[in-house]
């Protein structure tokens, strides 16, 4: 076997967690369509359930077509284990679930996706655990926020959907600080490990939409838990076996296989197309604000070149004629997609008010930074020339 820190992270994309020679040859991993195991004794199956003893028993617990998509993830993400899930909420609810109890504190950034933020307002809260939204671009603030109580720091960067940037490294740091307990949690889907590696900049655990561009070709909803082997055994262990029950499906696990063969290529062209489109969206006089860390106007371009190798696919903006001049630019589309969801190979367009974030209310969004003019796009990999007639021709509409 080759030195898999040698390896780049393309090859590991295509390679890692698997050995074609373990299943007779077979190129492509196989589907374990099985939800138990055998065992050759009475005493192996004990030895299994008490976890003295490895090997698969169940597949709410672990599957092998998951398991090598967990390695591979955790390979790419420069983590110990990960965790392979139903969703990717499933992913984010099996983690806290795992981590807070009745009492205990959570920070977290003011923005959020908009299930996200539902299960914290009115899961988590329902619960008792004290929820604390605050913004997270203001470091003292969050240290302030710290107390006794505090059991984990969680956020997203970039911010869904309005392209904010938290800096992970600043953040981890000044959190460890304080109690090196603290697990804090980022949200990476907007970026995936390609273009940004959260453990590597002092996070404990990092959460992914694998929906997202981690599948890449909008035909599957999965999720991935990535961080220590104690972290993610709890997890999968508590968090998916008892407490949500997210189980992936072994099919859904393979088509992640083979959408993160082709993740490199799909992220270059995701970035380079979204800088085109942000570059015509910035200098069209329909456009009030293009929100797009690849500008060297906006106000994250030096943090973004910082933490991340490339600014991503997803763009937000506004409008001069607000709310209604946002909605006319959606429903001119032709080519471009009106859809929620993101990372996909067709260009997708939506309002997060009445869309994605509208779980927050009005006066929710207003508090947490979500314009009602906000469209989001999420770019694809068809040609930026044809991305961008689509949207003059729907701007001039
Ligand atoms: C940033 C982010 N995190 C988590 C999720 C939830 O993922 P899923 O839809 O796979 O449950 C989404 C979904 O849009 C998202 O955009």
């Amino acid at each position: 076997m080759h030195d898999k820190n040698k390896l780049a992270f393309s090859t590991r994309s295509i390679h890692s967690g698997y050995d074609a020679m373990s299943c007779e040859g077979a190129l492509n991993p196989p589907i374990y369509m099985t939800s138990t195991f055998a065992f050759d004794s009475t005493a192996q199956g004990g030895a299994r359930f008490a976890g003295e003893e490895g090997g698969h028993f169940y597949s709410r617990i672990s599957n092998p077509t998951q398991e090598i998509l967990e390695k591979r993830m955790a390979d790419l993400e420069d983590g110990e284990a990960a965790l392979a899930c139903a969703s990717g909420m499933g992913a984010i609810t099996a983690t806290l679930w795992t981590i807070l109890s009745p009492g205990d504190r959570i920070l977290v950034d003011k923005t959020l996706y908009g299930c996200t933020f539902a299960f914290m307002e009115h899961g988590l809260k329902k619960f008792g655990v004290d929820v604390c939204f605050l913004d997270f671009t203001d470091l003292d603030a969050v240290k302030s926020e710290i107390n006794s109580q505090t059991k984990a720091i969680y956020f997203e960067t970039p911010v869904n959907p309005n392209m904010r940037i938290i800096d992970i490294a600043a953040i981890s740091s000044l959190v460890k600080q304080v109690d090196s307990e603290i697990k804090v949690i980022v949200d990476n889907t907007y970026c995936t490990p390609y273009l940004q590696k959260p453990l590597t900049l002092g996070a404990d655990l990092v959460v992914h939409s694998a929906t997202k561009y981690l599948g890449g070709h909008g035909d599957l909803i999965a999720g991935v838990v990535v961080g220590d082997t104690d972290m993610v055994t709890n997890i999968r262990l508590y968090g998916i076996k008892d407490m949500t029950g997210a189980v992936i499906a072994p099919m859904t696990a393979f088509l992640i296989l083979r959408g993160l063969k082709t993740l490199e290529l799909r992220m270059e062209r995701h970035c380079s197309n979204a800088q085109k489109v942000a570059d015509m969206l910035d200098q069209h006089e329909a456009v009030e604000r293009v929100y797009f860390p690849g500008l060297a106007s906006d106000p994250y371009h030096a943090l973004a070149t910082q933490q991340m190798s490339g600014f991503g696919g997803m763009i937000a903006l506004e409008l001069k004629g607000g709310m209604e001049a946002g909605i006319q630019l959606l429903d001119g589309l032709n080519l471009i997609k009106r859809a929620v969801s993101l990372g996909d190979a067709e260009t997708l367009c939506q309002h997060p008010a009445s869309m994605t974030h509208s779980a927050y209310t009005p006066e929710e969004r207003a508090k947490h930074g979500i314009t009602e003019g906000l469209v989001r796009l999420s770019i694809g990999l068809e040609a930026a020339e044809d991305i961008i007639a689509d949207l003059n021709q729907a701007l001039m509409s």
